[in-house]
């Protein structure tokens, strides 16, 4: 048995936000930005206040997201929202915006704080309506129905998954990705990747999420790299291989890779994508052998020649696919690199543990595992 809904509108191509105030109408005449500084500072806001002028909507910026942002910053946008009484909220940048938004959503008619939702469908009254421009290429977050936040009372990020929080609307516009620094476009589209490969060898994996995920891996490998190298229809792509890879992982669940990068995240301030890049192909060798024949479609949708190998050479391939385009697109080696401390391992492999990430993974494993992955991960070298 399974099952697959999905509850948002997408809208993409060139100057497609040249139309979100008119569409918005529909919601109401005041809107809450929710956004971080960054893409305010870089002018990305401007053709959504000019087609929101244009239409005739009332607009507010709340510029405060953080990245990883907590459960504090939840609160203080939604403080922002209630001061301005606005009717529908527009999230614009990275994970971080998008998640908050998604968030201000959930508490604006549920009520309480974004850490009394935590796990699966506990958010009981329909959420407000979110539109959704995402400014990276990675975390699908403009189409999913979570998100994740930051408690530092424990050290953790939690996630809310409801089926009623998908945004109503998500707006790809070539022009909010056209200027992403080539490292940020380049650990974001490997976190999409992780998104995309992670659904294709989930337990929770079906036949539609399996036609999507194993087309966006295609996509990914052949316009990843072009696109941290800057070409324009190389970012589009990616956009729309990254809001795919969304649509299927929260359709088919992910696995330890994200167990375990969004554990550390919860320790070390180290980005999300740059995480789930490092850990990846280690994860991949151990889940190899739960499912080597994905691990071979793997390979050949990321340009490897099979013919003639073994299952188990093909699937190995997979691996190595992965680690040159993480080379390429300049992912650091190991997890030393970018700032972790090996003391940490024991507590991070052990709170992993309890990972809403965790269950979806190909193949059982031990705290011994856990831990074993993030050592192995620590100072590899290629
Ligand atoms: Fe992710």
């Amino acid at each position: 048995m399974f099952k697959f809904s999905f509850g948002t509108e997408i809208i993409a191509g060139d100057h497609v936000l040249d139309n979100i105030g008119k569409n918005a109408l529909q919601y109401g005449k005041r809107a809450l930005i929710v956004t971080d500084k960054g893409v305010r500072q870089h002018g990305l806001l401007e053709p959504i206040e000019r087609s929101l002028q244009d239409a005739g909507i009332e607009y507010f910026i709340f510029d405060e997201v953080v990245s990883n942002p907590t459960i504090q910053n939840v609160q203080e946008s939604y403080r922002f929202f209630q001061q301005h009484q606005c009717d529908f909220i527009i999230g614009v940048g990275g994970g971080s915006p998008l998640d908050t938004a998604k968030s201000v959503a959930v508490v604006a008619t549920n009520g309480g704080s974004i850490a009394d939702y935590e796990g699966s469908n506990l958010v009981q009254n329909p959420v407000l309506p979110v539109l959704t421009v995402p400014s990276t290429v990675g975390t699908g977050a403009e189409v999913t129905c979570a998100t994740v936040i930051s408690d530092p009372t424990r050290n953790f990020k939690f996630v809310v998954f409801s089926d009623k929080m998908y945004p109503t609307q998500a707006y790809l516009d070539p022009r909010m990705v056209e200027n992403l620094p080539a490292p940020l476009c380049g650990a974001t589209g490997m976190d999409a990747l992780t998104h995309a490969l992670e659904s294709y060898i989930s337990r929770g994996a079906n036949p539609i999420t399996d036609s999507m995920a194993i087309h966006v891996i295609g996509m990914i490998g052949r316009y990843l790299r072009p696109a941290v190298a800057g070409d324009r229809e190389a970012r589009f792509q990616m956009l729309v291989a990254s809001c795919m890879a969304g649509i299927v992982d929260v359709a088919a669940g992910l696995g330890l890779v994200h167990a375990l990068a969004n554990t550390m995240g919860g320790y070390f301030p180290v980005h999300h994508g740059v995480a789930n890049a490092i850990l990846l192909p280690h994860v991949m060798k151990f889940n190899l052998i739960a499912n080597p024949k994905k691990f071979t479609d793997i390979a050949v949708a990321l340009g490897e020649k099979v013919d003639g190998l073994s299952e188990r050479e093909a699937a190995e391939l997979a691996v190595k696919a992965v680690q040159k385009l993480s080379l390429d697109v300049g992912i650091p080696n190991n997890l030393r690199e970018v700032g972790i401390t090996d003391d940490m391992i024991p507590q991070m492999a052990k709170d992993s543990l309890s990972a809403i990430d965790r269950p979806p993974n190909p193949r059982v494993n031990s705290l011994a595992d856990l831990e074993a992955l993030y050592r192995v991960a620590f100072d590899y070298q290629p």
